[in-house]
């Protein structure tokens, strides 16, 4: 059985990740937790690959077990794709989901309705040894509403409605969010590639 290291302390990602990956033959998935790791690996990347391979890059040293990471951002498009690569860090260092959304309906305010449209991006680095890695990558549409509303998911989820739908994220359950999500979608990528390589 090929080990696979999910690089994040996200457990919010981890059990997307899991959920994802649930059946996927021939690999078995660890986590940090697993090890007793804690390392916070630096996000200082100006991109999201650059972001998803110094995690998995990172976590791989640590150990030498093949990683997999993920990194994503939320695009909104007349803020001119911010928060981007920052999202994490939208409203400063170490504040919480809803200070980053608060600030996201702050910056909005002013924008009709129609014209807060929004793509969640994930980009998942495959690392299996300094000589091989490989990124796949997903996105969702959708548009930011004015209140938050839900409480599942994590970050941004409370004030994105994917497109076609009417709830945020937030107020769909694990299962339907990760039938159409960035992550889930990047995932399904990795788990083509998987599927001939393991
Ligand atoms: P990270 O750098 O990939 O950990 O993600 C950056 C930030 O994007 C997180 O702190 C969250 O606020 C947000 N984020 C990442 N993935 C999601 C998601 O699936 N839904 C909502 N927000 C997310």
């Amino acid at each position: 059985m090929n080990k696979i290291l999910i690089a994040s302390n996200n457990t919010h990602k981890i059990n997307e990740i899991r959920s994802v990956l649930k059946d996927i033959t021939g690999i078995q998935l660890y986590s940090l937790n697993d090890f007793g790791i804690t390392t916070e690996v630096i996000e200082n990347g100006t991109t999201l690959e650059e972001n998803a391979f110094k995690k998995a890059k990172e976590i791989y040293d640590i150990l030498n077990i093949p990683s997999l990471s993920d990194d994503t951002g939320l695009f909104v498009d007349e803020l001119e794709g911010a928060p981007g690569v920052y999202s994490a860090r939208y409203a400063g260092e170490h504040v919480s989901y809803e200070d980053n959304c608060n600030k996201l309906l702050s910056e909005l305010k002013n924008v009709p309705e129609n014209k807060k449209t929004a793509s969640f991006r994930s980009v998942i680095c495959y690392y299996k040894d300094p000589g091989e890695f490989r990124f796949f990558k997903g996105l969702c549409k959708g548009r930011i509403i004015s209140k938050p509303r839900g409480h599942n998911g994590f970050g941004y989820d409370p004030v994105f409605i994917p497109e076609g739908m009417s709830k945020t994220f937030a107020e769909l359950t694990d299962e339907a969010k990760n039938s159409i999500s960035h992550r889930a979608i990047a995932l399904k990528e990795f788990r083509k590639f998987s599927d001939s390589y393991f």
